[in-house]
């Protein structure tokens, strides 16, 4: 593959196959990572029609099975040019008695855990290619939404992690953070609660907002007027945003 090798993590789910289909068609060979086999098979044999695909089983939230996974990818030989963090999970539950800490470790494990054991194992590999690591955040990694206390601490972890790691790095690692707002998938189909707020973006148009941020080598991409408005009103207007959230998003917990 001239164009080398796309790592997806969470490829089956709604971004994630959406991203694996954007960079299959931009010539991109990739390399799908989940933990479900038939999952992983059945978008395999829909993406070898257009390009290079390889599937691996991993469990992102377990470091024996990322290392697992990268002898594997390792022993194919092939030119690793971007790493896209993208599995995740959601925990929608007020910060109270009934908040279970398994459920937060869970989350804390898979979201920002698994992205640094992924990005640990494949960062020689990226620096030699001059590659990227994109890593896909959330409005709630830079404003808080009531609800998700767990969620909030994986996606600022991954703000402190991957800032200092980008200063580190010194331009010889494109570092991208993305900010989508609500995007119509199956991450809060397993939670209470799921009432989203405002603009509901597709998969599709955020792949495509994010494959374009990735060839103008962005740093920070924030996808819907959501993520744009919440940033300002709360890095200006924090007493105001944090009262107009709540009100939007009160009856949902
Ligand atoms: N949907 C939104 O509103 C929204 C908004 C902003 C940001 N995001 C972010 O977008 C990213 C993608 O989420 P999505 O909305 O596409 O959700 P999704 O449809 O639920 O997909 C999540 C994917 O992550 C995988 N995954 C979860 N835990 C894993 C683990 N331990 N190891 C390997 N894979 C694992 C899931 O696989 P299994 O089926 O095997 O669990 C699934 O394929 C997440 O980082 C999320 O935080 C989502």
């Amino acid at each position: 593959m001239s164009k080398g090798y796309v790592i997806i993590t969470g490829a089956y789910g709604g971004l994630g196959k959406a991203l694996s289909l954007v960079y299959a068609k931009e010539g991109f060979g990739i390399i799908l990572i989940g933990r479900n086999k038939t999952k992983l098979q059945d978008l395999d044999s829909k993406l070898a029609d257009i390009t290079e695909v390889k599937s691996i089983i991993c469990d992102i939230s377990n470091w024996e099975s990322c290392k697992n996974a990268h002898t594997q990818i390792t022993a194919l030989n092939l030119r690793i040019k971007i790493l896209i963090n993208n599995a995740g999970i959601t925990y929608i539950q007020n910060f109270n008695k009934d908040y279970k800490i398994a459920k937060y470790r869970e989350l804390i494990d898979t979201n920002l855990n698994g992205a640094v054991y992924m990005s640990q194992l494949f960062i020689e590999n990226l620096t030699q290619n001059k590659g990227s690591i994109i890593t896909i955040s959330s409005v709630i990694g830079y404003a808080p939404v009531i609800g998700r206390t767990a969620y909030a601490a994986s996606k600022f972890g991954l703000e402190g992690f991957f800032s200092v790691l980008k200063a580190e790095q010194n331009n010889r690692l494109h570092i991208m953070m993305v900010y989508p707002t609500f995007i119509q998938t199956q991450i809060r189909a397993v939670v209470k609660g799921d009432k989203t707020i405002n603009e509901v973006l597709t998969p599709q148009e955020v792949a495509d907002k994010i494959i374009k941020a990735y060839t103008e080598k962005k740093s920070k991409i924030y996808i819907g007027k959501t993520a744009k408005l919440s940033y300002y009103l709360y890095k200006y207007f924090p007493n105001f945003y944090v009262n107009l959230m709540r009100k939007k998003v009160a009856d949902e917990i």
